[in-house]
């Protein structure tokens, strides 16, 4: 990616649509207008409190995207891009919710597009893929088999790697979710943002998007970043906790499915990234998922099981790691209508 200005002129920001395209000046185009041609509206999500009592603890509701997900960020920009260039047909590999989110941008653009899936994923996320009009491929075995399927795929095809752990015009779309809490909160960062992290694209697009606020002078401090693993698959907490390198683990098996990567290829970075900012990687636990989905559900807020263990882990560890004066931003990342 070639290196670029980014500033954030707010009086224009101020004026352009509710969507997370008003940060132009901070994003890596040349044709200025080509996300016209492939945006449905994405980003402002809203960003609510828990509860009247909690006026510090703030949710981002990032499962109000168009497919349902933070990974439309990502997409979207993706997508952009990839007309910009002019590529002929794309290819990416995904769990459920980024494939989902590249086959609906891809449908948007008028861009071929092939998504490499486990075999096992939930019926709702693949029949989604398939509506969008996307070549499903369905891999048996693991995520990472399907990963390495994809990437022989992406050799043999030559075909643009749509990819969201790879490409870094993924991260440069998770970033907006940065922009936006920002400008939200009346240009003010908050003191920490909990988020959940397998292969890192929304905590490494939100360390991205902090550090362009502050580096451009718009902020004056990065966030706090925690992040939350599943218990049964965290190869990131477990290293952060020992302080040494990433090591890939076996999945003993959660229902928080989009955090489960047990090989993150880039794993050593988001630890680099969480430290920098001062926080921490902690696990949720597996049995207080689905409390924490229904404690969601009960004020409102129907998410899927791996946004719910984001909750959960805030709930375990809000006592040890944070001050009950800061603002908190907690994303809820994926709707539970698609489980
Ligand atoms: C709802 C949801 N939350 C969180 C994540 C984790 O994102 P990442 O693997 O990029 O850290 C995913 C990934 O698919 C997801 O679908």
């Amino acid at each position: 990616m070639k290196p670029y200005h980014v500033s954030f002129p707010i009086d224009i920001i101020k004026e352009r649509e509710a969507s997370m395209w008003r940060y132009l000046e901070a994003l890596p185009f040349e044709k200025t207008n080509i996300y016209s041609s492939v945006t449905l509206g994405e980003g402002m999500t809203p960003l609510v409190r828990f509860e009247r009592g909690e006026p510090r603890f703030l949710l981002k509701l990032d499962y109000l995207m168009p497919t349902g997900s933070f990974k439309d960020r990502g997409a979207a920009v993706l997508i952009a891009k990839a007309k910009e260039l002019g590529v002929s047909a794309v290819l990416a590999d995904s769990s459920g919710n980024a494939g989902t989110a590249i086959a609906a941008y891809s449908a948007r653009a008028g861009i071929p597009c092939h998504i490499y899936v486990p075999a096992a994923i939930s019926e709702k996320k693949l029949s989604q893929i398939k509506m969008h009009g996307a070549y499903l491929h369905k891999i048996p075995g693991t995520r990472e088999e399907t990963a390495e399927a994809a990437k022989v795929a992406v050799d043999r095809e030559k075909i643009f790697y749509a990819s969201h752990v790879y490409n870094p015009f993924f991260l440069e779309g998770t970033k907006t979710f940065a922009f936006e809490i920002w400008e939200q909160l009346q240009y003010q960062v908050p003191d920490t943002v909990v988020l959940p992290v397998g292969n890192g694209t929304l905590v490494l697009g939100a360390y991205i998007g902090f550090k362009n606020l502050v580096e451009a002078g718009a902020a004056d401090k990065m966030p706090r970043i925690i992040a939350v693993q599943a218990e049964p698959c965290s190869p990131i907490a477990a290293a952060f906790k020992d302080n040494r390198q990433v090591r890939p683990v076996e999945n003993t098996g959660t229902q928080a499915e989009g955090i489960a990567i047990a090989n993150p290829e880039r794993g050593d970075q988001i630890i680099e990234a969480v430290k920098a900012t001062g926080g921490t990687i902690v696990t949720a636990p597996e049995e207080d998922i689905a409390t924490a989905q229904a404690g969601l559900a009960g004020k409102g807020f129907y998410v899927e099981p791996t946004t719910a263990a984001t909750y959960a882990a805030y709930k375990k560890h809000r006592d040890i790691h944070i001050n009950e004066k800061e603002v908190v931003v907690l994303a809820l990342c994926g709707t539970g209508l698609k489980k």
